[in-house]
């Protein structure tokens, strides 16, 4: 690959997933229909949306010397990602064990692994980052690195891009080098420091309005509200959804970051970005999986074409 427009410094994880009817309740047994393992994790699945949206993407990030690590691996590398700074590490593979129940809804709980090991910011990540237009950052890997990444962005010139999930409370300073902040309804009260969650449009607005006093740009998902856009000094936008028949809700977040990604490296407008992005996360939701769901550029282009006449 000649020239990489952005990196993604995150998560790689293999899913390991259940279907049933529902989740069982706390010591509770139910049966399930189906198990299948799937490459996933929230920065591996926001490198591959961007990827198949047609962007340059280099992977930062660790997996184990393991069958897991290995498949996922051979996936990024199929699907044009720059693998050259995944590094082969002494843990395990990640994990993220799901429950996806009737409606399409999932649980989740992820056993970091290999993702633990990446604690420090090396030379060579500094290299990478400096070398692209764009960072992605989730909360999957340690912390202390996400901030240092934002930081190191910050100084090189290089728009960062954060989805802070799984959500916890950021560490000061973490937001003030992040540029564009991409939350669902509950990361983002959490990020507001608001009590008692977000569940409508108008009050995802009110929220995306205080973030946005502290980053630059701020995008709040709603699902099948679809999406508000708050930045300093332009007028808020709402982005309607696309109706679907969703089967699996696993990564459509990531989904929505890489396209919107992929779209504003590309040169377009946010709202036209932020178009593309909730394409693509409506045609995610449409598949089963993680790395198995996100849609190509000619997918998302034959939707919105679809729409538009
Ligand atoms: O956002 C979805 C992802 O979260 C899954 O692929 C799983 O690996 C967890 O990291």
């Amino acid at each position: 690959m000649s020239e990489t427009s952005i990196v993604v410094l995150g998560s790689a994880n293999m899913d390991l997933v259940v279907s049933a009817d529902r989740a069982p309740q706390l010591g509770e047994t139910v049966t399930g229909r189906t198990f299948r393992t799937v490459p996933g994790g929230k920065g591996a699945n926001q490198a591959l949306a961007a990827a198949r949206a047609g962007a340059n993407v280099q992977f930062l990030g660790a997996v184990g010397a393991d069958e897991y690590g290995h498949r996922i691996r051979q996936l990024l590398a199929a699907e044009g990602v720059e693998i050259s700074g995944l590094v082969d590490a002494p843990e395990p593979t990640g994990t993220a064990h799901i429950t996806v129940d009737g409606a399409g809804s999932n649980s989740i709980i992820v056993v970091p692994g290999a993702n633990g090991t990446v604690t420090t910011l090396t030379d060579e990540h500094r290299g990478i980052i400096s070398g692209a237009t764009m960072l992605l950052l989730q909360l999957e890997l340690p912390l202390k690195l996400v901030a240092q990444a934002a930081a190191f962005a910050r100084w090189a010139g290089v728009r960062t891009v954060l989805t802070p999930a799984p959500v916890v409370p950021l560490p000061d300073g973490l937001l003030d080098n992040v540029d564009v902040l991409v939350a669902n309804e509950h990361e983002a009260g959490v990020v507001a420091g608001r009590t008692g969650g977000v569940t409508s449009a108008d009050q995802a607005s009110e929220v995306a309005a205080v973030v946005a006093k502290r980053v630059r740009e701020v995008v709040v998902t709603l699902g099948e509200q679809g999406a508000v856009h708050a930045a300093t000094g332009a007028d808020p936008l709402r982005v309607p959804a696309f109706t679907v028949d969703a089967v699996d809700t696993t990564a459509a977040g990531d989904t929505f970051v890489g396209v919107l990604a992929a779209g504003l490296v590309d040169g377009l407008e946010t709202a036209a970005a932020l178009r593309r992005a909730s394409a693509a996360a409506a045609l995610a939701v449409q598949r089963f999986g993680a790395s198995t769901s996100m849609p190509s550029r000619r997918e998302i282009d034959r939707f919105l074409a679809d729409r538009d006449t």
